[in-house]
């Protein structure tokens, strides 16, 4: 099989415009950090009417392919995440075929895969898979993973966002997949799901979401370590695998704060598995110890005293990762990518080189994997890794050139959205200059529900 199968290269899109949270909790008049602190959020990024699901995956592949200058018949596999479904049989992969037109390569696998925030994950393994198959034929995948978060006026609205990563998947990766090391959990919940087709927005119970989120994390945790300590015992390691052994770890996040409650949960869980002479950092959970797990997952002072216990370890290895969803919001299948593009662009090529990256994906419903990704070594001037982190280093500096819009002009967009989803026989209205330069756009959508897309210069 080739070796170290992996991210070559990535790239993020969001929206040119924001709403800022602080500004929402005023308009929404409630208290005054429920949304900063409460959940974490400082921005909120939000599409125009112009914008849907293929429009955000055209642009963010075509950015991926000219800034990597590969050619188009490079790509032998091409899979997309989404959970944002405009018509429920034509792909959104069918929609970015369009780019390789030109290039006469038609041969090319992968459609959409969709279950929830998961989905991105699913395109992952899968164009993994098949590059360590007979089927592989020595080219390249690309992962395309999208959405639009968006709610109806409530408390679940301020965390929504909207954005796209694609990534170039190949072998001799900086950023390979740790072979063997998937810990998976699937059951079937009603915590957040889209029955109805007729509108963009979600049914959502969001404290049970909460409660699954948390579930599924122990369960994946708990079997990925089962994997690391099988493998580690064949190589004669005889010890348990802990939170120290991820040098950094990302999480699917739907709000910055249950990224930071989930860290926390890690610790516990490796607190529940000691025993004797425990970490120092583990001394004020003791009084929860012989807790039944059910009712760790809404104890108020269980959580108070892991968010205290877990502070440290939580700014070592994943607060860099939440800066673009700290400043976007939700990106559903997009955000745990988005979250190692943050934590690449917040450390050096050195920082980074030689470390493993633990990766928790949540999609709603429900599936989860807690999988990881080993750094490659060399971090020398050029080098992939190099490259990579270099390519996603203007991170901050594209968000800070974002438009920052009113609570009543995002109201207003999110109105248009509902009034103009489904419609035919239209040209979405707007300022094509409102978006950010080399942006695919909605033109039209014709009497037959066909679309078409334009690019702005
Ligand atoms: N200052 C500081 N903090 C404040 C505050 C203030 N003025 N007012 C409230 N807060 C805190 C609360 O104490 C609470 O924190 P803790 O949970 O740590 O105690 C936090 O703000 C949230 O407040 P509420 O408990 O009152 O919750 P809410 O009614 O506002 O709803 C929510 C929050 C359930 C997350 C809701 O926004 C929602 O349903 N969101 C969508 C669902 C979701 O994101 N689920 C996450 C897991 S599912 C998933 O991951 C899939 C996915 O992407 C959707």
């Amino acid at each position: 099989w080739p070796k170290d199968v992996g991210i070559l290269a990535m790239e993020v899109y969001f929206p040119a415009q924001y709403v800022d949270q602080t500004d929402l909790e005023k308009y929404n008049n409630v208290e005054a950090g429920k949304y900063t602190v409460g959940l974490g959020q400082t921005h909120m990024g939000f599409c125009s009417v112009q914008e849907d699901i293929n429009s955000l995956c055209l642009t963010v592949v075509q950015r991926l392919m000219e800034r990597t200058q590969l050619p188009w018949d490079a790509v032998g596999r091409l899979e997309v995440g989404t959970e944002t479904i405009i018509d429920k049989s034509k792909a959104v992969k069918t929609v970015l075929m369009e780019l390789f037109q030109d290039s006469g390569n038609t041969d090319i696998e992968g459609i959409d895969t969709t279950n929830a925030c998961y989905g991105g994950t699913a395109s992952l393994f899968n164009a993994a898979n098949w590059m360590e198959s007979s089927y592989w034929d020595g080219r390249y995948a690309l992962v395309v993973c999208g959405d639009i978060a968006v709610y109806p006026n409530g408390n679940a609205r301020p965390t929504g966002g909207a954005g796209a990563v694609a990534m170039l998947i190949g072998p001799k990766a900086p950023l390979a997949l740790e072979q063997g090391l998937r810990g998976t959990h699937m059951e079937n919940a009603y915590d957040f799901y889209k029955p109805n087709l007729a509108s963009e927005y979600p049914m959502v119970d969001g404290k049970l979401s909460i409660q699954c989120y948390l579930r599924a994390l122990d369960r994946c945790y708990t079997s990925y370590r089962q994997k690391i300590q099988k493998q580690w015992k064949q190589a004669g390691i005889d010890r348990p695998f802990t939170l120290d052994d991820l040098q950094y770890m990302i999480f699917h996040t739907p709000f910055c704060k249950m990224v930071q409650k989930s860290l926390a949960r890690l610790m516990f869980n490796d607190f529940r598995s000691s025993s004797g002479d425990t970490h120092a950092l583990y001394q004020g959970l003791e009084a929860f110890r012989e807790l039944k797990l059910e009712d760790t997952y809404t104890n108020k002072d269980l959580d108070k005293a892991l968010l205290k216990a877990s502070l440290d370890t939580f700014n070592k290895k994943t607060k860099a990762s939440l800066y673009l969803s700290t400043h976007n919001g939700n990106m559903y299948t997009s955000s745990l990518y988005g979250c190692l593009a943050s934590l690449l662009s917040h450390h050096s090529a050195q920082d980074l080189a030689g470390s493993r990256i633990g990766a928790f994906s949540y999609g709603s419903g429900l599936a989860a994997s807690l999988f990881s990704f080993r750094v490659s070594q060399d971090a020398s001037p050029g080098s992939p890794l190099d490259t990579l982190v270099n390519s996603v280093s203007d991170l901050p500096k594209r968000l800070a050139s974002r438009k920052r819009m009113s609570p009543e002009e995002f109201t207003e967009t999110m109105n248009q959205r509902e009034q103009f989803y489904h419609k035919v026989n239209f040209s979405p209205p707007g300022d094509t200059n409102n978006l950010f330069p080399g942006t695919w756009y909605l033109e039209r959508v014709d009497e037959m529900h066909r679309r078409k897309y334009a690019r702005r210069p």
